[in-house]
């Protein structure tokens, strides 16, 4: 049977969060009040200012089906302050068959989440972003020529 020395051990931990912290835009997200799932698992890199604005770049763009149908282009921008994200660009809703702009994602408190999609806001739950969603290069047979109906930001 393998024991580990206790230097190995500390080896291993360094390991394991040196190479976790490779990964911690979802931890980020938690640490600022926010569901860490409103990010798909598809990830590539991410940068984040001092002032709390960030790129986010995926290895390719994403379809998510939340309570809505999502789709994350490849690269998403924004700011990220305590419990808000604003002047988000590269997530867009599917709603009545129309995408659209997810502007901006405030917490108004611990369990909801207000979305700000052109001049509507809508409520979602924490709870529908508790998992690290699966980013999908399609959305699906559920939503049939989504693609099509695409209306990049103007
Ligand atoms: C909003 O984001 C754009 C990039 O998408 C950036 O050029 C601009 O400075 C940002 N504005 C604010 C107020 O942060």
């Amino acid at each position: 049977m393998a024991v580990l020395s206790p230097f190995s051990l500390l080896l291993l931990l360094f390991f394991i969060f040196s190479t976790s912290s490779a990964s911690t835009i979802y931890e980020i997200l938690t640490e600022n009040g926010l569901p860490q799932g409103l990010l798909p698992d598809a990830v590539k890199e991410y940068s984040l200012s001092p002032n709390g604005e960030f790129v986010v770049e995926f290895s390719k763009p994403c379809y998510v089906f939340f309570t809505d149908l999502f789709y994350y282009e490849k690269r998403i921008t924004g700011k990220l302050e305590y419990g808000r994200i604003s002047n988000l660009s590269g997530i867009q809703v599917k709603k009545f068959f129309i995408w659209s702009s997810v502007e901006g994602i405030v917490a108004t408190d611990d369990r909801t989440l207000d979305f700000t999609v052109g001049f509507l806001t809508e409520k979602h739950r924490f709870s529908e972003f508790a998992e690290i969603p699966t980013c999908r290069s399609k959305p699906g047979t559920s939503c049939r020529g989504a693609e099509s109906l695409l209306i990049s930001e103007a």
